[in-house]
């Protein structure tokens, strides 16, 4: 049997993500707890509740574990309903609150990523108009400079916005987000204002803090024509990946906002990011429909011989990490993998998922592209927005009603690759051994 060590660069940060709604708990003053209040719009019409019940401590217990298995980072968000809960007021004990878990985390060893805007607008925010209202940069961008006043001796690695393109496209396309509408040019003015919230907070974070590394978490969704021979196939795929790949990362190269048919310059965008941010997850193959304005005139499925997670959200596609690694490497900046990871609560596709997304991220380092670290999501089951408890994203599986914690499988997987900054053939044979062949061929 074939002996390898597929090593990853020096220094290079393992780490897992959260986002503080999916786990703190009692979230009461945003918009998803109105959503989630609403009737039909979460799957079984659960509910946040207690989460994992970090904001009242439990955040210490999962990344002692997280820090005994060798991850030396952690990507997190603060809660800006919590912080800034009316217009015209600041909570300092929730401030005081992050500054002891960021400060709790460098004790650990763990190097607090902090993510200021993940999906949650406070309600306030959410009845002016949310990211449709101008007004709304503005008032991102104070909160953006109590958080830093208040994190700076700590955190260093910024992401101003988690996935403004699902953001958008669930909120104002779909409609799976709130505020559920279906309006092209409210999505347009939701993205234009966040680039505009994004590169505020850029400017915000060096002011404050001249070596902050400052990036966005982007989705990118691998796509691929479904007959590659049938150009109609061919041109919607590259106009579908190219609103939702390319139009938010391009402005902040080149200043200009293309989207759906429309742009609109912003100047103020250009060179604001320090790092690209890539949160992938899987790869879809287009098909053109040519009458349906509503969908774009396109629509995306996973290939017929995929593997499938359990409910159908997720295919396991490893090449499509390489093919995100290799569109993140056209902006010529470090690469942090800010997200990537499968729902399985019995944890039996996991590890093969695991072990062959590291592999083509190993891939990609070994060709020296500028890979820097890799966040999986997510350390333990949380709540995932409108489905709710139904999938589970964890390393570890969470009893909604205890709070148990029970270690999966895949812990012990990404502890062996985060201690020893490698992926071996004796780990992928004890935990992945579906994997081995295609990792270590003879
Ligand atoms: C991403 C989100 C994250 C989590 C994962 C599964 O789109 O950023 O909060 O829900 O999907």
């Amino acid at each position: 049997m074939p002996e390898a060590v597929y090593r990853f660069p020096k220094n290079f940060l393992w780490g897992s993500a959260t986002a503080a709604h999916q786990v703190e708990g009692n979230n009461t003053n945003n918009n998803w707890y109105y959503w989630e209040n609403q009737p039909g719009k979460i799957v079984n019409g659960d509910k946040a509740g207690l989460a994992c019940d970090w904001w009242e401590g439990r955040w210490k217990g999962d990344l002692e574990q997280a820090a005994k298995d060798g991850q030396n980072a952690h990507r997190f968000s603060v809660e800006w309903s919590r912080i800034q809960p009316t217009e015209n007021s600041w909570d300092v004990d929730a401030l005081a609150n992050y500054r002891e878990m960021a400060e709790g985390m460098a004790r650990m060893g763990i190097r607090p990523v902090v993510t200021l805007h993940h999906f949650t607008d406070p309600l306030w925010i959410f009845e002016e108009g949310g990211w449709e209202n101008d007004r709304t940069v503005g008032y991102f961008a104070d909160y953006v400079r109590q958080v830093v006043s208040t994190l700076k001796d700590y955190v260093d690695l910024w992401v101003t916005i988690n996935e403004p393109v699902v953001y958008t496209a669930s909120g104002y396309l779909e409609g799976s987000f709130p505020p559920g509408k279906n309006n092209l040019g409210a999505a347009f003015r939701v993205m234009r204002n966040l680039i505009k919230g994004h590169a505020a907070a850029y400017r915000i974070i060096h002011e404050m803090q001249p070596q902050a590394m400052v990036g966005v978490a982007k989705h990118f969704r691998a796509m691929q024509p479904a007959r590659w021979w049938f150009l109609p196939d061919i041109w919607i795929t590259r106009f579908t990946s190219g609103s939702f790949n390319d139009a938010f990362s391009n402005t902040l190269v080149k200043g200009k906002f293309r989207f759906a048919l429309r742009s609109e310059r912003i100047p103020e965008a250009v060179g604001t990011q320090d790092f690209v941010g890539v949160n992938y997850y899987s790869l879809d193959k287009v098909v053109v429909k040519p009458f349906d304005i509503k969908s774009l005139f396109h629509r995306r499925f996973y290939p017929k011989e995929a593997e499938i997670s359990e409910t159908g959200f997720i295919a396991n596609l490893p090449e499509g990490m390489f093919l995100a690694l290799d569109w993140a490497r056209r902006f010529k900046l470090p690469i942090y993998i800010t997200e990537n990871g499968v729902e399985d609560s019995l944890d039996e596709l996991r590890p093969n998922y695991l072990a062959r997304h590291l592999h083509q991220v190993w891939r990609a380092a070994n060709f020296n592209w500028n890979i820097k670290g890799y966040f999986y999501w997510t350390q333990v089951d949380n709540f995932e927005w409108e489905r709710g408890w139904t999938q589970r994203f964890g390393l570890w599986h969470l009893n909604v009603e205890t709070q148990e914690r029970i270690r999966h499988k895949s812990a012990e997987l990404y502890a062996k690759v985060c201690k020893e900054n490698a992926l071996s053939s004796e780990t992928v044979r004890k935990y992945a051994p579906d994997a081995f062949d295609l990792l270590f061929p003879t």
